[in-house]
């Protein structure tokens, strides 16, 4: 009898271990992003996405690294804001964002080499008489909370309203009840294009150039520099420069 008992608790254990081993695997295997589905073409929700129900150009970078890497990527879309702070507290492997490296944001996490050049523009309506951003004063801006938009024009000192979401600032544009939105290159070209009557004014002198890279937390060091060889193998390859031409050409 005691025996058997004692064989039992033997399998039992067994069994356990065997559970929590392959669970284990399984949580290392994938390959957590954070990202927030609001800012074509970096990343945006669509029906047949590449991650799921993510697409754009970050979602397919975040799904070849998880290959190279042998893991399986995950997206986890939640608000551009919080995305720092689930990355520090663990909830994230990393974050792919369309997000530019800025001095701030180094101060809390590391960033991968950079994979796109961007900048901030002025999308104003067909008619507006907004030539520069110097003429932003006296006249009313949108842009989106927590983005470098939203820096840029707190620092040339306009006034401004910001918004939870791009969608947002472009709606109050066409609606008339603000003059301007300021928002990265790629994403102010795909909501002009998505919207009548609204155009592009670049302003070189008035918004530097920004760069977008992966978040990684302090201290990650092995994923940092596996992700940073899987980038400079896409960025040498031609893999991002397609996927660029693809997402930005896309209707
Ligand atoms: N590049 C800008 C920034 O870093 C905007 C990024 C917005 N990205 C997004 N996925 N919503 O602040």
């Amino acid at each position: 009898m005691k025996k058997v008992s004692k064989s039992l608790l033997i399998m039992a254990l067994c069994a356990f271990m065997i559970v929590s081993f392959t669970g284990c695997g399984k949580k290392s295997e994938s390959l957590k992003f954070g990202t927030n589905a609001e800012f074509p073409p970096f990343e945006f929700i669509a029906a047949n996405g590449v991650i799921g129900e993510y697409d754009g150009i970050d979602i397919a970078i975040a799904k070849k690294i998880g290959e190279d890497l042998g893991r399986t990527a995950e997206i986890e879309n939640m608000e551009f804001d919080s995305l720092l702070i689930a990355l520090q507290n663990g909830q994230l492997d990393a974050v792919i964002a369309g997000m530019t490296v800025t001095d701030e944001r180094k101060e809390s996490v590391n960033f991968s080499v950079s994979y796109y050049n961007a900048t901030q523009v002025i999308i104003v309506k067909e008619d507006s008489d907004i030539k520069s951003a110097a003429d932003l004063d006296g006249k009313l801006t949108a842009v989106v909370q927590g983005y470098t938009g939203e820096t840029c024009v707190n620092d040339l000192g306009y006034n401004y309203e910001s918004f939870k979401k791009g969608t947002e600032c472009v709606m109050e544009l066409v609606n008339g009840k603000c003059d301007a939105v300021v928002i990265d290159s790629a994403t102010a070209q795909k909501y002009v294009s998505d919207n009548k009557g609204l155009k592009i004014v670049e302003d070189s002198s008035a918004f530097e150039g920004e760069e977008y890279a992966i978040a990684v937390a302090k201290g990650n060091d092995e994923l940092l520099e596996q992700i940073n060889k899987s980038i400079e193998k896409m960025l040498s390859d031609g893999t991002i420069a397609t996927l660029s031409d693809k997402y930005c050409s896309a209707e």
